[in-house]
């Protein structure tokens, strides 16, 4: 395609699932604004799916189960990729950026290890790779981040960014639903991942993590930087005992630039479900939304709101994207490229301070609390609250801690379970959203 011409645009779309369904009907319905937008007509050359018999309410000659063959038509000059896993999706975008088509894809999983190679082979052929889907869902936050931003120092990043889990938390929480029921509901939606293990052990939203600390610290972050912790060991008896400190449980994607007392940075990102105050404003994103709060020295906070999971909120901003990407076939010039030149290195997540939240079961006796307090105070980690729930065989300690090394708090963890007057330690959440 030159520059400055106004004959169609091609798209191939590879994958018509939740989202690819939602990008056909856009782009079939809204056709002549879309047109408008871009100065050329967008035309769909053809659909890649799995399974040629499924009906999917188009034209039958658009299907291919063939995507290869699709990338490499000489008139398409956007590839769309809605596929999901690595493998196709990473041969298939590689070889239609190598071959001068710009490229949009959703696939968080994809980039947060291979951003690198994409970025790069894009940056070769002159061509727009674009993602803003891939972090989420419908919220734009890899815009604001990499341009809107891109004059300021953004030092953190952090929110609610799986829609699955905190549909999950949330109806939990309000209403005590069923885990793997609300998992399957996640699914029917169109929220859960092809394999929700993704979701709910929090793989899903470490890729987010990585993508979202590459671009707002200019530096390469990849899903295994990424100390992560999903929600499958969180019971109704987390949630009760988060309410009864005026706390709700969410699932938490927290990227951050640590700067230590020489002035050196680190990037410090991590995936963990962590009581949340009530009274903060990520306690109120509830069901499939998701809530990005971006905190820069200039800019100060800046927080980002709507539907993080779902077809129609995914497929918007495939969309968006898209115009973008055909706008620059059409106009000529790029977007911007990947910026790693920081470089900054990661901090183990032992070294992050944080809060704890520690629920064990333990021996109705005199003398355990101050055992107990003991492993905190000889490690240093100052106690905040310590409350007793229930008695004799029932009896149990929480115990939230103030901030402290993340390492000395996961060492005092294992010392009380080795305690005989400690019978269990149930459940160990982090506290974030508080300013102790
Ligand atoms: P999906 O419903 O599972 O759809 C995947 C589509 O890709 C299906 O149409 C499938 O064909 C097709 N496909 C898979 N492997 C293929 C292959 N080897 N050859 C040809 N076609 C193949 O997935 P989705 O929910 O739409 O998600 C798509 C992507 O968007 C994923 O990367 C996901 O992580 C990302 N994403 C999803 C959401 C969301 O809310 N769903 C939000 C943001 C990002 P068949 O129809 O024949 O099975
Ligand atoms: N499975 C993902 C979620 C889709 O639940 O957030 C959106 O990225």
């Amino acid at each position: 395609m030159t520059e400055n011409s106004t004959r169609a645009i091609g798209v191939a779309i590879l994958g018509m699932g939740n989202v690819g369904t939602e990008v056909v009907r856009i782009l079939t319905d809204n056709a002549a604004d879309l047109t408008a937008r871009v100065g050329a007509p967008m035309e769909i050359r053809g659909v890649a799916v799995r399974d040629l018999g499924k009906p999917r309410g188009i034209d039958p000659a658009l299907l291919t189960d063939k995507p290869e063959d699709l990338v490499a038509r000489e008139d398409v000059d956007i590839v769309v990729e809605l596929m999901g896993g690595i493998d196709p999706p990473r041969m298939l975008i590689r070889e239609a950026l190598q071959s001068g088509k710009s490229v949009v894809t959703a696939n968080k999983a994809l980039l947060a290890d291979y951003t690198g190679e994409l970025a790069t082979a894009a940056a070769t052929a002159k061509v727009d790779l674009y993602f803003e889907a891939a972090v989420a869902g419908a919220i734009p936050v890899i815009r604001p981040l990499m341009q809107s931003l891109a004059g300021d120092t953004v030092t953190k990043v952090a929110g609610i960014v799986n829609g699955t889990t905190n549909f999950i938390l949330s109806a939990m929480d309000a209403d005590g639903s069923d885990y793997n029921e609300t998992l399957a509901e996640a699914g029917r939606l169109g929220y859960a991942e092809a394999d929700p293990t993704a979701d709910v052990e929090g793989y899903d939203a470490a890729a987010k993590a990585a993508i979202l600390a590459s671009i707002a610290f200019h530096s390469r972050v990849t899903a295994l930087n990424v100390y992560r912790e999903g929600i499958s060991n969180i019971t109704a008896h987390d949630l009760a005992s988060a309410k009864a400190l005026d706390c709700t449980v969410k699932l938490l994607s927290i990227c951050e630039r640590i700067v230590a007392e020489d002035g050196t940075q680190r990037i410090s990102a991590r995936v963990y479900p962590a009581l949340v105050p009530l009274e903060h404003p990520l306690a109120a994103v509830n069901g499939a939304f998701n809530a990005v709060v971006v905190e820069a020295e200039n800019a100060g906070r800046l927080m980002f709101y709507g539907q993080g999971a779902g077809g129609a909120p995914t497929a918007s901003a495939v969309l968006g994207d898209l115009v973008m990407a055909a706008r620059n076939k059409v106009h000529g010039g790029r977007g911007p490229l990947e910026s790693t030149y920081a470089s900054l290195p990661i901090a183990p997540m032992g070294d992050v301070r944080t809060r704890y939240y520690v629920s064990m079961r333990v021996a109705d006796k005199p003398g355990v609390l101050s055992t107990v307090a003991g492993e905190f105070s000889s490690r240093n980690i100052s106690i905040s609250t310590v409350r007793q729930e229930g008695a004799g065989e029932d009896a149990r300690l929480v115990v939230v801690t103030h901030r402290a090394p993340d390492a000395a708090l996961s060492e005092t963890v294992a010392a009380l379970e080795k305690m005989d007057s400690v019978l269990s330690v149930s459940s160990v959440l982090r506290l974030e959203g508080t300013n102790e």
